[in-house]
């Protein structure tokens, strides 16, 4: 039965699958669920990394009592403390009273303000370590991936790296945890979406980390969600390297807002002419259907957005607004940027768009079109200018 849990080394898994919550962070979709990973040391002195959803408090005490039985856990190690994590941090300590916390200066401040414990702390700085047994950690601080406070632990005996959230995606672990063991298929895309809608904002600090753990003979990734990598190391830090660095395939996304179909019609004659022009990756997303999440992951994925909205009350149409807003705060680079709306009696929407178009940053390719009511000629004309604009800038790249 142990042997169901262990990793290697003396390494066990003690995550769990949440299948119930169908919003991560109240906002992100979870098609496939999400596992919320803990680890557990079982060496000479016994440590714990990470806790798990507070939720799961009992199917996860009893994993680790499976493992130790009676026997005191003698460290937690707390990489993150965002509650999917955190949040089993009391209870623990309630079953483990002389446990001794080990975190970084920003750790416990927020063990204490979130969840009202003290006790016992090991507070280690960048580069400092602690020795198990057989495992020997060093700890590495790794601030906003994806929080002020976050740290990754680097087991030198057996190359395990405990990346808190870094290298994560959604989707439980069904059956097996490990890359090897399990069909990796619906992580690839889940991971992009993971990455664009819950780190996407922290490139930055991304790449500081990889560069920072660059060096290291990583031949184990333990992430807080997701599987376990082993032999997909080199595939999974590829991923969360381009996607920190904002990198893009050629393709458009093409967001639009339509109460009555006629900004859908632009969007679609703009579609249209892309394809003519040798396109092949197109995304269209109706706001009103499509989940930001998907949105968002097809936005870090392609290098062309185009975003339409009718005028709504003088306004931009509030669904591209809150779409706006949730691509500028993830600071999103080096995108190419077109833009088309419609009015009925005053046109505000694609004026304010403008907005946008200066705050993200990014290339405002062709002119913006905006069409009165329905569609003419000319608006045609139009909207195919507007893609055909976006097509040679993207085949502009290709040489
Ligand atoms: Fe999975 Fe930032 O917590």
């Amino acid at each position: 039965m142990e042997q169901n849990s262990l990793i290697k080394g003396k390494v066990h898994y003690v995550g769990v699958n949440d299948r119930n919550k169908h919003l991560f962070e109240g906002m992100w979709p979870l098609p496939y669920g999400v596992s919320y990973n803990s680890y557990l040391i079982d060496d000479d002195m016994i440590a714990l990394v990470d806790t798990v959803d507070i939720n799961f408090f009992e199917v996860y005490i009893h994993k680790i009592k499976k493992i130790i039985g009676d026997r005191p856990i003698n460290y937690l190690i707390i990489n993150h403390m965002e509650p999917d994590h955190s949040g089993s941090i009391r209870l623990i300590q309630q079953h483990y009273p002389d446990i001794i916390i080990v975190g970084n200066k920003q750790t416990f401040g927020m063990i204490e303000g979130f969840y009202g414990v003290t006790g016992q702390q090991y507070l280690v700085k960048d580069g400092d370590f602690l020795a198990l047994g057989h495992h020997k950690l060093r700890f590495y601080l790794t601030p906003m991936v994806h929080w002020p406070e976050t740290m990754m632990s680097f087991d030198e005996t057996d190359g395990i790296l405990f990346s808190g959230d870094a290298f994560g995606c959604f989707g439980t672990l069904d059956g097996g945890f490990i890359d090897s063991r399990i069909n990796t298929d619906k992580y690839w895309d889940e991971m992009v979406r993971y990455y664009s809608n819950i780190v996407g904002k922290y490139g930055s600090p991304v790449q500081r980390a990889l560069q920072k753990l660059g060096g290291l003979p990583i031949n184990t990734i333990c992430s807080t969600h997701g599987p376990i990598w082993e032999e997909n190391i080199a595939k999974v830090v590829g991923i969360y390297d381009k996607l920190s660095k904002y990198e893009a395939e050629e393709g458009v996304v093409i967001a639009y807002g339509s109460m009555y179909g006629n900004t859908e019609q632009m969007a679609e004659a703009i579609a249209s002419e892309l394809s003519a022009q040798g396109i092949k990756n197109i995304v269209m997303h109706n706001v009103s259907k499509s989940n930001p999440s998907y949105i968002l992951a097809d936005i870090f994925k392609y290098k062309g957005l185009i975003v339409g909205s009718p005028t709504y009350s003088n306004q931009i149409y509030p669904e591209i607004e809150s779409l706006i807003s949730k691509i500028l705060l993830r600071e999103i680079k080096v995108r190419y940027l077109g833009l088309f709306g419609s009015f009925t009696w005053a046109g505000a929407a694609v004026k304010r768009m403008g907005d946008f178009a200066t705050q993200s940053k990014f290339e405002l390719i062709g002119d913006p079109v905006e069409m009165k009511q329905g569609m003419k000629d000319i608006t045609y004309d139009q909207c195919a200018n507007l893609g055909r604009a976006m097509a040679d800038r993207l085949k502009a790249d290709r040489e």
